[in-house]
């Protein structure tokens, strides 16, 4: 089993389709370990990602993170970090295939309704991050 992080996004929670998202993630076999109803700040949002910090996406991607409530959620699967990359599409929701989270939900680049790690070792790092609890508890 391994876990992984997912964030529900600003314009996916402010559209309401929080609930649809969790469902299908339970649908899809993923067990929900930890779940919160939060908001970043700026200082939060830039460390999250702080990666992308050169990209010149960056200071937009962080004025849209802060914008509203984010669903930061710890998912357990066999496999779970390319599970949940599967479920969830391409980043660009108009490449991600049919019947994917970001195409159902996603109206942008920037706005792609959900966050996904893209390893097991960024996974601890983010569920960390959201959950600092988390892997002492379990
Ligand atoms: P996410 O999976 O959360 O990881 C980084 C985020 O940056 C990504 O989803 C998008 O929301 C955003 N992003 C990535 N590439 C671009 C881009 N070219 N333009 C705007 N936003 C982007």
């Amino acid at each position: 089993m391994q876990y992984t992080l997912g964030i529900i996004k600003p314009n996916a929670v402010s559209s309401g389709y929080t609930g649809k998202i969790l469902s299908k993630l339970e649908d899809s076999n993923f067990s929900m370990e930890a779940i919160r109803v939060m908001r970043l700040n700026s200082e939060n949002a830039g460390a999250f990602y702080a990666v992308h910090k050169e990209r010149p996406f960056f200071p937009s991607l962080v004025a849209f993170m802060t914008s509203g409530p984010i669903v930061p959620v710890v998912l357990q699967k066999k496999d779970a970090v390319s599970e949940f990359r599967r479920v969830i599409g391409a980043t660009d929701p108009n490449e991600a295939e049919d019947g994917t989270i970001r195409k159902l939900y996603g109206v942008s680049i920037e706005e792609n309704a959900i966050h996904g790690s893209d390893s097991s070792k960024n996974a601890r790092i983010e569920i960390e991050f959201f959950f600092p609890d988390f892997f002492t508890s379990i």
